[in-house]
């Protein structure tokens, strides 16, 4: 019950935050439309029923205040409703903007970990159809306010004649809402769940017989009639399901409905014999029936509007679960600053173990690591090593489970986060292709030296990506990616040059690239190399590749085997040692000859 009317509450408080003044217009106009109106009109007619008896004797100032308040009213009405035939569904598509802007902005706020999590994933896929359950949400709670107003009102009213009125009608109300709850609760799957296994069915079919790889086949193998048949089927199960389940609720709503109908003729008579009685005016009476009337509905209004919220909570809770999840790593209370410097930190893995969360396997184990300030260092070691893992957690995507990581001494976790990764210029297997211009490629590798040409063109030459730039038409301002129009695609090894050179452009002291270069062929990324080598003297440099070539001239190599380094030195000592490496070097160098 706490859960619908909170959901109620943050829904119309989402809108307001959308639509701002322009959602209290709305909700103003749906009850002025439904239950003031209304209200002033019969209101008024009694008045006038009740003059007419006298009408011969009376002053035209008797009844010019009930025109007049009778068109004041009327033309509020018509101006409301003027204004909301045209906002209503611009409205509803600011909302619906608003809430992807929402949604866009809990992305940039959450734990780089957190999109690693598959249960994650599966909320996200889950979001855009929570998008309309939502706005049926709000719409529902609005008609729930306004449902509460008209049963106010007629309570007030109808109680000055029939005290008990109100609580018969509540009472008589139970049956139908306990109908109609249970209706929603048993159909509501049918909606959603199992509703969703048809679509499946019938959309995979669908594809199989549109797409052009996939008709051919069907076409010689004339499968076109079972595959129809199929979806037929899942209809034809779906539908039956429904239906059955749907049967016995029309009759059982319709009795609940019957007792509240009885309870209502019941008062109506009550009120009719005091018209009799002579205690009631025909005008009185007139107003009375209206609200009897209203009360009924609005009572029946709150209870199935409310229903149908209740039902919706289960997929709300998505969506909020969504919006209200909190960063797991969270910068210090008061975070240590690292002085203004371009000299590479020294970075200290001390006694360092790690598992994911959710999983008890220990990716590092006791790992100790000390890079000095300036050191080239290369990570090698089969897939699945820890070698990405390390990285993660020198970027604080992960806090370690033991053993501390230290920044010049002092434990990242007291370091302000986006403090440290100001210093950090990583580039990873999964890097981003800004479907943008050229050059936005590489200016968002640091935001404070946009338009900064001179640092873009040298970017781009260590990077390579100058080779293939002079075929594009519009040079760095051509657009690449294939999603928007006039973009050019790039291929997989021009859009590596590209990422490099966004790393190259951001210029910070620790540079990290973690296979990044796979689509780039071996000479070319020899040349990047070389390029890091001579131009970035001053930088660490950490660097994941499966290339020997570009691993070699690393001042260490480092080898990596379950979480643990099993081997170090320069590529010399290493070969000597004839250990792992020597071995992989070995296997490599043979491919090539
Ligand atoms: N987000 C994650 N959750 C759970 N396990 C993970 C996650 N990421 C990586 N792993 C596991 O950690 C191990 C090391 O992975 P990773 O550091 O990516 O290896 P490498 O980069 O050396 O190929 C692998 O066994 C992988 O399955
Ligand atoms: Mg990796």
């Amino acid at each position: 019950m706490k859960k619908s009317l909170s959901y109620g509450f943050k829904a119309i408080r989402l809108v307001w935050e959308a639509n701002g003044i322009y959602s209290l217009v709305m909700i103003f106009g749906k009850i002025y439309e439904s239950t003031l109106y209304p209200f002033i009109q019969v209101f008024l007619l009694a008045q006038i029923l009740d003059l007419i008896p006298n009408i011969k004797t009376l002053e035209s100032s008797s009844f010019i205040w009930i025109i007049l308040t009778y068109l004041i009213a009327s033309f509020i009405k018509l101006a409301l409703r003027s204004y909301l035939d045209m906002r209503e569904a611009y409205f509803q598509t600011e909302l619906e903007g608003f809430i992807d802007l929402r949604i866009s902005k809990k992305l940039t706020e959450l734990d780089p970990a957190t999109f690693e999590d598959p249960e994650f994933q599966n909320l996200l896929s889950q979001l855009e159809g929570v998008k309309g359950t939502l706005q049926m949400h709000v719409i529902r709670s609005i008609a729930l306010i306004d449902a509460v107003f008209k049963f106010i009102t007629a309570t007030i009213v109808v109680s000055t004649s029939f005290p008990l009125f109100a609580p018969i009608i509540i009472i008589t109300t139970i049956p139908f809402y306990l109908a109609v709850d249970k209706a929603r609760i048993v159909t509501w799957p049918y909606f959603v769940e199992k509703r969703s296994i048809v679509t499946r069915v019938t959309q995979y079919i669908k594809t199989l017989l549109s797409s052009d790889s996939t008709s051919k086949e069907s076409i010689i193998y004339k499968t076109g009639s079972t595959l129809l048949g199929k979806i037929r089927d899942e209809q034809k199960k779906y539908y039956k399901e429904f239906n059955d389940v749907v049967n016995p609720w029309p009759f059982r709503i319709f009795l609940g409905r019957m007792v509240q109908f009885l309870a209502f003729i019941y008062t109506q008579y009550f009120n009719f014999a005091r018209i009799m009685e002579g205690s009631l005016s025909v005008g009185q009476f007139a107003l009375l029936f209206q609200q009897s009337q209203n009360l009924v509905f609005s009572a029946e209004e709150i209870l199935s509007q409310y229903s149908s919220m209740s039902a919706r909570n289960k997929y709300l809770d998505k969506f909020f679960e969504f919006l209200e999840r909190k960063r797991e790593i969270l910068n210090p209370v008061s975070p240590i600053k690292l002085p203004l410097t371009t000299i590479p930190q020294v970075i200290e893995f001390k006694s360092v173990s790690f598992k994911y969360p959710r999983s008890e396997r220990y990716i590092l184990k006791d790992f100790n690591l000390t890079i000095k300030s300036g050191e080239r260092i290369a990570l090698v070691g089969e897939n699945g090593a820890g070698k990405t893992t390390i990285i993660k957690l020198l970027l604080r995507f992960y806090d370690v489970t033991e053993g501390e990581i230290l920044i010049n001494g002092i434990n990242i976790k007291e370091l302000d986060l986006s403090e440290w990764h100001k210093y950090i210029g990583a580039l990873f297997q999964d890097f981003i292709k800004y479907q943008f211009k050229f050059k936005d490629n590489i200016y968002l590798g640091d935001l404070s030296k946009t338009e900064n040409e001179k640092l873009l063109r040298d970017a781009i030459s260590k990077s390579g990506a100058d080779k293939y730039l002079d075929t594009l038409p519009n040079g760095i301002e051509q657009i690449v990616g294939k999603m928007f129009e006039g973009g050019i695609d790039l291929s997989g090894g021009q859009w590596q040059k590209l990422a490099l050179a966004r790393a190259f452009f951001r210029d910070a002291p620790i540079l990290i690239l973690d296979e990044p270069t796979s689509a780039i062929d071996a000479k070319a990324e020899y040349e990047i190399f070389q390029n890091i080598q001579k131009l970035e003297n001053d930088k660490t440099v950490i660097i994941i590749s499966h290339r020997f070539s570009t691993v070699r001239h690393a001042d260490r190599i480092l080898v990596l085997d379950d979480g643990k380094i099993i081997e170090q030195g320069t590529h010399e000592e290493l070969i000597s040692q004839k250990g792992l490496y020597e071995e992989l070097f070995e296997i490599q160098a043979k491919g090539y000859k």
